[in-house]
């Protein structure tokens, strides 16, 4: 079975977070169930040489927008074991950074039409074209559009999977119109009957997003884990697209996301200063990265991480609120990621005045990132919502304990530790408030400080597996019954 996946971003080549994570490792799992999967992705300045050296050019064209035609080139290579496509045009992706330049919108389209415009032409007929997100959700729309009636676009089954309902792609109706040009008044024929609600954003019946187009059209919808897939049917997890999920017959399906655990090994990894496999391997990375960080080197202050996007999703606020209350129990937090000025800011004059206990990196490094998670006890992760999260997966790959607010997938992987059973991995709270924080790391340092509780804590982390495991069945599963039901539709 071949499965195409169009998506914006994807390790190793280009990756903003956890969206290029999940396209970068996903593909690597299926393989060993039978599915062929190649990946497409616009050929983005961002892409290092290293990996951009080995792309050779297969095909060339022009896609009008807006009437105006547009060049674009198709590139292809074999990297690290997947094939890629890179989709390449000099004006839309030759920025240096991947998103937030004011044009996504039209920058996505472009890319959407120019993947319509390649897949006849491919060396590699897909079963089922798999999206992810609003930047390819108009693909959908577009395939079942296809100008050629009996075009094999036109019946391939597609899926959307949704990694962030707050992220649509949203524009004025006009400007789809002058972008699209007849194409416009095609796809909206079938999905102009929607009537969202919900947010702000989503009440302005002059505007639609690519997003919500994508959720009517792609012939299935699924998201990264069943909390979130229960969340997205009501306000505010919906962000405004409530009412397009619920008008879905088929329920949006939620897969829990894994990790490639072969690039996650602390066993074999050479950016691990000391490779490790258990909690006590663990104290010479600390002492490392509190040396490295410039912290106070003590082996037993508990060290806990952020790792993240520096955006209001990942519930900052709440660290904000807490943050000398936090530092008062003598806990020292490491920092690393970028993001939002105000978050970046923040968290860097706090490090100033707080130079033993905090330390902030606000440009992402992987190789720090890595060391960070190695070295710290705890991972703090209290996202205000989480489609699933991939951090804290990476954090138990690690040995490191996540202490979670317990939304979306958060609340699917996180189970709280149980003093009286000695069973779950991590510590967690529900309410998005600064005192339930403060309540749930407070737990996590009775335990931290208990030796035999820690040691049960620790156990029950090494006997989970975070891998891509069932989940990648679950894919499987999907693309078969959408598959044969395909193969009956075409006999
Ligand atoms: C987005 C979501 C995150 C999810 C990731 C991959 O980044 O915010 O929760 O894990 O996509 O699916």
């Amino acid at each position: 079975m071949n499965i195409l996946f169009v998506v914006s971003e994807a390790v190793p080549l280009v990756k903003s977070g956890g969206l290029g994570e999940f396209a970068g490792s996903l593909p690597k799992s299926l393989g060993p169930l039978g599915a062929n999967v190649r990946v497409m992705l616009p050929g983005h300045r961002e892409i290092a040489a290293v990996h951009r050296r080995a792309f050779q050019e297969v095909m060339q064209g022009r896609v009008e927008i807006g009437g105006v035609p547009h060049p674009w080139r198709l590139l292809e290579a074999d990297v690290e074991g997947i094939h890629y496509y890179l989709i390449e045009n000099a004006y839309y992706f030759g920025s240096s950074t991947l998103y937030g330049y004011g044009d996504e919108t039209e920058r996505y389209i472009f890319f959407c039409l120019v993947v319509l415009e390649v897949l006849p032409g491919l060396q590699f007929a897909p079963d089922i074209i798999h999206c992810h997100d609003w930047q390819t959700a108009l693909l959908p729309v577009l395939m079942r559009n296809s100008r050629q009636s009996g075009s094999r676009e036109r019946t391939m089954p597609s899926i959307l999977t949704i990694h962030n309902m707050h992220y649509q792609g949203r524009d004025e109706k006009g400007q789809f119109r002058q972008w699209l040009g007849g194409k416009y008044d095609e796809a909206w024929s079938q999905t102009g009957q929607l009537h969202t609600g919900g947010d702000t954003a989503a009440k302005n019946d002059e505007t639609v997003s690519c997003l919500e187009l994508g959720l009517v059209a792609a012939s299935r919808v699924t998201t990264v884990s069943p909390s979130y897939a229960a969340e997205i049917r009501g306000e505010p997890g919906g962000a405004g697209l409530s009412p397009v999920i619920l008008t879905r017959q088929d329920e949006v399906l939620g897969i829990c996301n894994g990790i490639d655990t072969a690039y996650y090994d602390s066993m074999q990894d050479h950016e691990i200063v000391f490779p490790y496999k258990s909690w006590a391997g663990k104290r010479a990375n600390k002492l490392a990265l509190q040396r490295r960080l410039g912290l106070r080197e003590d082996g037993a202050a508990p060290l806990f991480a952020i790792v993240s996007r520096l955006v209001r999703q990942k519930g900052l606020d709440l660290i904000i609120a807490q943050l000398s209350q936090l530092l008062s129990l003598g806990i020292q937090l490491a920092v690393i990621g970028s993001g939002e000025d105000y978050y970046q800011n923040f968290f860097r004059s706090a490090a100033v005045q707080h130079p033993e206990s905090l330390s902030v990196h606000t440009v992402f490094d992987d190789r720090l990132a890595k060391q960070i998670y190695a070295g710290s006890d705890f991972l703090l992760m209290p996202s205000l919502y989480e489609p699933c999260g991939i951090s804290q997966l990476i954090a138990l790959q690690f040995r490191t304990v996540p202490v979670v607010r317990l939304t979306g997938g958060l609340k699917d992987t996180i189970r709280p530790y149980n003093p009286e059973t000695g069973q779950g991995n991590g510590f967690g709270f529900e309410d998005y408030h600064p005192g339930q924080l403060l309540a749930a790391v407070g737990q996590a340092l009775e335990v931290y400080h208990d030796a035999r509780h820690w040691a049960a804590l620790q156990h029950s982390i090494a006997a989970g597996d975070y891998g891509w495991g069932n989940s990648a069945m679950a894919y499987m599963h999907l693309y078969k019954e959408l598959w044969s039901s395909s193969e009956n539709q075409d006999s």
